[in-house]
């Protein structure tokens, strides 16, 4: 247990204000965004600089006490989520949210931990320039976050996930050291890249404190559209051809079940069904161009190709939004199904990769074999097609009594079971984008491979032999 004496060390060791024991603070920092983990937590750290962060981790590593780094607090696998027997104290980034530099010549910006991805693309767009990535939770998402799951989105299909746009990194290592990796070095062959073990690592190994990121030109115009399809085969047809008529212009390509959309509309208020016919799989597209010279065409590129599409039997129906508004109404139908599907009720939910080409035949016989095999579930999925990654989720047979939270429990780690080996036959991930948290743990130790486990296990040893670092996330322990 963590004990006042514990914490009474940390507060003397930092400035006044950056350790919050108040229960009515500390508390809403302990569950997780799904709602399915639930912490105790005698603090919160809230450090303002590096060097109070490598303060904080040295005075840790001293005293051997656990600790859970936290951004956001958006992690859908549980990742940022103190353990439950209050073990552990948790070391907030929130407070460091400087923008320390940004240079549009170099297309560079340099954030620390606690920068809301929000604020980071208006500090992008006020420089004329632009952050690749994008998702749901950008209000409240942050950087250190960000990195530390090699968070996704909805521009991978373009830009690649944040591995591709972190240039350099500065952190704290568990011993307290601080690991200065800013300067945004094209060739550096010293040997391991910490960098890009950094990226991804969940604070299972260090605290990434600020980073070197990207940045790409501004968007001079762009075009979204919806299209009604058939099925995720047609909708990965039509990604094809969108590809071949507009090239590297198509950012955004995100598909999702009629059935999802309906969750939607149901859910957000004033939301309308974008096509007026009926479709069983739904498409959204966005097409950009960052050369003003090919504004005026742009709008008439995205209109011809996706009547080529209907013409060759690539699309149901479609339409194209013809402002901002409608623009952004459509992208809302589609940043609005985590929290949709989540106002449903309990439901068991997957983020799975497998190669793109099998994604289409895989939605659906994991849909059907879900199906058979749970009596009353229905299985639905959406998301980044084109990146071979959906989110699929199982929901319980009806059950009006508890929205079949009962079912969840008894049954979950059955349909978990089921649904991640479906998966692995299929040559793929269990974790595509959200990473492993702690949902995830004891999945990852039963179907990853010897060779993996071994690599996990040994370098969370090396970097973290007390184990104080984000524990019981990412890392199956050895049995
Ligand atoms: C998304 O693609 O919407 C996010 O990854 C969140 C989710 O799983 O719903
Ligand atoms: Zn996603």
């Amino acid at each position: 247990m963590i004990t006042d004496a514990i914490v009474q060390l940390f507060r003397d060791a930092l400035p006044k204000g950056r350790v919050t024991d108040d229960q009515e603070l500390v508390r809403p920092w302990t569950n997780d965004w799904r709602g399915k983990y639930h912490g105790d937590c005698a603090a919160i750290l809230s450090p303002r600089s590096v060097e109070e962060v490598a303060a904080i981790v040295g005075l840790a590593a001293e005293h051997c006490v656990p600790l859970v780094p936290q951004g956001g607090n958006t992690s859908m696998v549980g990742g940022a989520t103190p353990p439950a027997d209050g073990t552990a104290l948790i070391l907030s980034l929130r407070a460091m949210n400087a923008i320390r530099s940004l240079d549009p010549s170099a297309n560079l910006i340099v954030c620390e931990a606690g920068v809301i991805l929000q604020n980071l693309h208006e500090a992008a767009e006020a420089a004329g320039r632009r952050f690749p990535l994008s998702l749901g939770a950008r209000g409240a998402a942050t950087v250190g976050g960000l990195i530390s799951t090699n968070a996704g989105g909805t521009q991978v299909l373009r830009h690649g996930t944040m591995r591709a746009q972190v240039e350099g990194l500065e952190a704290v290592l568990p011993d307290g050291s601080i690991l200065h990796g800013l300067s945004a070095l094209k060739k550096d062959n010293r040997g391991y890249d910490l960098r890009h073990l950094l990226i991804g690592a969940e604070g299972t190994i260090g605290i990434v404190t600020a980073a070197s990121l990207r940045l790409v030109p501004a968007v001079t115009a762009r075009s979204v559209a919806w299209a009604g399809v058939g099925s995720p085969e047609q909708a990965l047809a039509l990604l094809r051809h969108m590809e071949a008529a507009l090239g590297d212009a198509v950012e955004g390509f995100e598909v999702m079940s009629d059935e999802i959309l309906t969750v939607v509309l149901s859910e957000v208020p004033g939301a309308r069904r974008p096509i007026a016919g009926t479709a069983p799989w739904h498409v959204l597209i966005e097409a950009v161009t960052s050369d003003p010279a090919k504004d005026d065409r742009h709008g008439n590129q995205m209109e011809d190709a996706l009547a080529g599409a209907f013409q060759q039997g690539k699309l149901l129906d479609a339409t194209i939004a013809n402002s901002e508004g409608q623009a952004e109404a459509l992208w809302k139908l589609r940043e609005s199904v985590s929290a949709s599907e989540k106002a449903k009720g309990p439901a068991m939910q997957y983020d799975i990769s497998v190669p793109v080409t099998s994604m289409p035949a895989f939605m659906i016989d994991a849909k059907r074999a879900c199906e058979a095999e749970f009596p009353g579930a229905t299985a639905e999925s959406y998301g980044h097609l084109g990146d071979g990654n959906i989110h699929f989720h199982v929901r319980p047979p009806r059950d009006p009594s508890d929205r079949g939270a009962a079912w969840v429990a008894s049954e979950g780690e059955t349909v978990s079971r089921f649904v991640n080996d479906l998966v692995v036959a299929a040559g793929g991930s269990i974790s595509a984008e959200h990473g492993i948290g702690q949902m995830k743990v004891a999945e990852l130790a039963r179907l990853a491979s010897p060779a993996r486990l071994h690599a996990m296990r040994a370098i969370k040893t090396a970097f973290d032999p007390q184990g104080i670092m984000n524990p019981g996330k990412l890392v199956p322990l050895a049995t």
